[in-house]
């Protein structure tokens, strides 16, 4: 089947929809990105045009349809122990916790949920060497519904659990045969301390945390720089003073009011 093609002012008009309602800033380069993802869905609705798809777009009745265009939109490209220098910064400063009370963590931009589990992962062998305590809870959200769902499955192709140690392959994780050669399930017990939900990173919340830990990582990259900003000052008001936060190494540090200092790169410490 031929792909549709859209018009300028169509761009422009499902990027702006994009920017206002999740915050996605799409510049002339990304227009064939946004055409060769929505064009398939527009032609399986059975519909003709882009203009067609944009009318459903802005009609509020179809807000399910917008959430498919969102999930088409977001790109969720994660690993397990994806920047693995953060995930040793985490276990040399959980295991510095004096007192083992509750620790929580703010996965913030979860997608398929690797970096929520890689997380579990860590605080599980913690918890058994007695660095930790019991007590300990993960919070993994994101925009796309689709991700949510397949991370709550928690089933991985085995290339996306390369830097996962044999140790913890065996220990978290159930080895697909036969159909699901391949592929490996998380483990339930590791699965059930990961809390899900949808949450957009560009509204405003209420009633979240405070985070002992929050990871932001590889996301800013999708907004223009005054909403990057927005995003990190209300995910920080989440933070604990003195907690720990995430963002993807290349990101680079981003203008925020909220006083950080620098930890290392990619890793921020909310002033006390
Ligand atoms: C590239 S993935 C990053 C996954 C993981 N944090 C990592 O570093 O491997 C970016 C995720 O951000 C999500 N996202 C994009 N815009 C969002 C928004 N406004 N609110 C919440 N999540 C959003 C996407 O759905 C996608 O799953």
């Amino acid at each position: 089947m031929t792909a549709l093609l859209f018009s300028d002012r169509e761009f422009r008009q499902i990027a702006d929809l994009m920017y206002e309602a999740v915050g996605l800033s799409y510049n002339d380069s990304k227009k064939s990105l946004i055409q060769s993802r929505l064009s398939p869905r527009i032609q399986k609705l059975g519909m003709g045009s882009f203009a067609e798809y944009i009318a459903c777009l802005n009609d509020e009745s179809e807000a399910a349809e917008f959430q498919m265009a969102v999930d088409l939109l977001t790109t969720n490209e994660t690993y397990f122990f994806r920047e693995p220098k953060h995930y040793e910064l985490l276990e040399r400063e959980l295991a510095g916790y004096r007192n083992k009370g509750p620790i929580t963590i703010w996965s913030a931009a979860a997608s398929f949920g690797d970096e929520a589990y890689s997380t579990a992962m860590l605080l599980a062998d913690m918890q058994t060497s007695g660095r930790i305590g019991p007590d300990w809870s993960i919070l993994a959200t994101d925009i796309s519904h689709r991700v949510l769902l397949s991370a709550k499955e928690a089933v991985y192709p085995q290339d996306r659990l390369r830097a996962v140690s044999p140790e913890r392959l065996r220990r978290y994780c159930l080895r697909g045969e036969g159909a699901a050669e391949g592929q490996s399930k998380v483990q339930d017990k590791l699965c059930s301390r990961v809390k899900f939900g949808q949450l957009n990173l560009c509204k405003a919340f209420d009633g979240l945390g405070p985070f002992d830990v929050i990871f932001l990582r590889n996301v800013l990259i999708y907004f223009d720089p005054p909403t990057k900003s927005e995003v990190v000052d209300r995910v920080l008001s989440a933070l604990k003073p003195g907690g720990l936060f995430f963002l993807g190494t290349a990101e680079g540090r981003v203008p925020c009011k909220t006083p950080l200092t620098v930890v290392q790169p990619g890793a921020y410490r909310k002033a006390v």
